[in-house]
């Protein structure tokens, strides 16, 4: 398979333009009367925004938020957002990530909002994903995962997870994530995060579980089965991945 290099990644205008046309192919999939769920992040804040123009031209849609981040945009820019308790199942939804691989397996979570956009997608009948082509990568883990903890007892928690990642044979630092002040980071949950670099996830599934048994382990930024379609932007225009068939 063909992988971005880790280094040299575009300026950031060009950077910015590779998400909105990611944004701008996904809008292709919205058909008015649909219950869209909104991601969270630079990409897909670029969505929310063109979904929104979309709308004020007449598409009619309402949509369901992963983030009061997401909300407050979606609400400036004039789209209808209801709770997932109002509308608790959607058509689609459209969201960013932080790495994504040949079979669709996705971290998320670098911008903090993996609880509600793993509650928003699993709410929704499809889930597109949509980035920038460096985001493809040959085996997860270059990217931190995030782990979403309760802050009660997070010691006892994060030597859970150590032992956890070891028994996997999986190394690297695991660091509680921090405000550009210094300041634990809360989720818009009350939680906080781990952000645990393993430098390579070889079995995402067997991790993902291993998480899942970890009491205070709220939820893990390891999306698997999520994901109906990945846009993925680059300089020669858009390409489409889709989960492999089963033999
Ligand atoms: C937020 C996420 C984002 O989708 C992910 O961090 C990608 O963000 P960006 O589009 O800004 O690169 O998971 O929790």
């Amino acid at each position: 398979m063909i992988e971005a290099p880790a280094t040299n990644p575009p300026p950031a205008d060009a950077m910015e333009a590779l998400k909105r046309r990611a944004a701008a192919a996904a809008l292709d999939s919205i058909q008015s009367g649909m219950i869209v769920g909104l991601g969270t992040g630079s990409t897909a804040d670029q969505f929310i925004r063109l979904l929104a123009e979309k709308a004020r031209a007449g598409l009619k849609v309402r949509t369901v938020s992963s983030s009061e981040r997401s909300t407050t945009l979606a609400r400036a820019e004039g789209l209808d957002v209801a709770t997932l308790d109002e509308l608790p199942q959607l058509d689609v939804t459209v969201d960013g990530a932080d790495e994504v691989d040949q079979q669709l397996r996705l971290i998320k979570g670098g911008g903090g909002a993996l609880l509600r956009e793993k509650i928003v997608a699993t709410a929704s009948r499809r889930m597109i994903v949509i980035c920038d082509e460096g985001k493809l990568v040959a085996e997860l883990g270059r990217f931190p995962l995030p782990i979403e903890v309760v802050p009660f007892g997070v010691t006892a928690i994060r030597a859970s997870l150590d032992k956890a990642a070891a028994r996997l044979g999986l190394g690297g630092a695991m660091a509680v994530r921090q405000t550009a002040t210094g300041e634990p980071y809360y989720t818009d949950g009350g939680h906080l995060i781990i952000d645990a670099s393993f430098g390579r996830i070889p079995d995402p599934e067997a991790l993902a579980d291993a998480l899942d048994r970890i009491p205070g382990v709220v939820l893990h930024g390891l999306f698997i089965g999520l994901a109906s379609e990945v846009i993925l932007a680059g300089a020669d225009g858009v390409r489409r991945l889709t989960p492999p068939q089963p033999a």
